[in-house]
């Protein structure tokens, strides 16, 4: 098994200095002052609490491609948790290949460059952009060569995108059929652009909420995530949350009607007698409801209003 001290040497060995790519620290400083929300870096203890959920035999003879990802930075605690976790398990996983790809977008603060790593159990090589494809490689996720690994080798996805590009890269990522679990942000079952796939059955909550990242500073930050998948999940411990009783039972406090007669439950109480769609937060779809026999009715937010005020945003479900 590789340890993450034999991580941090393989990493060393590959590293340029900042001198080598012509940067010095205070550029680095001013990069990471002028960072966006998406430099928010996953802790390498919420991806092995979440990956470590999935049977293992996922993963056997598989090529897992993290495409957000910086494999190789100067110090394991800059390399993506994603990345460390992989290569630290890929014997006891039985992975066929781990790829990498890293964004050269304008937050690139080591100029790293748009690189590729490739690891085997043979070893790791760094991609060849220059050679085996075209010269402008960003490492954007939706670069050709990206979009090429993700179709044509790629088995399992695993990373925690840009939050700012996720709409396109949910759909780049459904559309390739691919078995993907990633991170996004917790409001999606009942943001407009991603209620489709949980309607459609593309798409469903992994186990676990992420609360902190880190910031390229390495500081903790909150930020309200989520795991999402299409690996089959069997029993969900979330599934006790949801408390799915008859209407009558469903107190009252946790019930009401809006302004136009539809019916609100709260606190993940579910009516199990309710013929009518009825509308539920974020939290009971997460806690696992489409797979309870219930299904969204309407491929969009739906925002009641009681005695004329507008509510926050929820999805419309209704009994199967
Ligand atoms: C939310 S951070 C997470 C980073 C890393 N995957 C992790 O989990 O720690 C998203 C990363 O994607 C990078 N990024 C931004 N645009 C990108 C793009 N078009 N393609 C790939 N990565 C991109 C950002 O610079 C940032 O480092």
């Amino acid at each position: 098994m590789t340890t993450k001290k034999q991580i941090a040497k393989i990493i060393k060995r590959t590293i340029p200095s900042l001198e080598e790519r012509g940067v010095t620290t205070k550029d680095v400083l001013q990069k990471a002052q002028s960072v966006n929300n998406d430099e928010f870096y996953t802790r390498y203890e919420d991806v092995e609490k979440e990956l470590k959920m999935y049977p293992k035999s996922i993963w056997k003879n598989k090529v897992v491609f993290c495409n957000c990802d910086d494999a190789v930075n100067s110090t394991d605690r800059n390399t993506s948790a994603f990345a460390l976790y992989f290569l630290t398990k890929f014997n006891e996983l039985g992975l066929k290949k781990l790829i990498c790809t890293h964004y050269a977008g304008k937050v690139d603060l080591f100029n790293q460059g748009p690189k590729g790593y490739i690891f085997t159990k043979f070893g790791f090589n760094e991609m060849d952009t220059k050679k085996e494809y075209p010269k402008n490689y960003t490492g954007s996720f939706d670069d050709p060569l990206s979009l090429k690994i993700l179709n044509e080798d790629a088995d399992i996805v695993c990373t925690n995108p840009p939050f700012s590009r996720a709409i396109d890269y949910w759909r780049i990522l459904i559309e390739s059929g691919k078995r993907f679990i990633i991170i996004s942000n917790i409001t999606n079952p009942i943001t407009p652009a991603f209620i489709p796939y949980f309607m459609k059955g593309k798409v469903w909550a992994g186990y676990h909420e992420v609360d902190w990242f880190l910031t390229p500073k390495r500081e903790m930050t909150r930020a309200a995530g989520y795991w999402y998948t299409n690996v089959p999940i069997k029993n969900r411990p979330k599934y006790k949350q949801l408390k799915i009783i008859p209407l009558k039972e469903i107190p009252e406090e946790n019930k009401q009607y809006d302004d136009h007669k539809v019916l609100l439950v709260k606190k993940c109480y579910i009516p199990s007698d309710y013929k009518k769609p009825f509308a539920v937060s974020a939290r009971a779809i997460l806690n696992g409801l489409l797979e309870k026999g219930y299904e969204i009715v309407k491929d969009n937010q739906y925002f009641p209003y009681v005695n004329g005020k507008k509510c926050f945003g929820r999805v419309l479900v209704k009994k199967m």
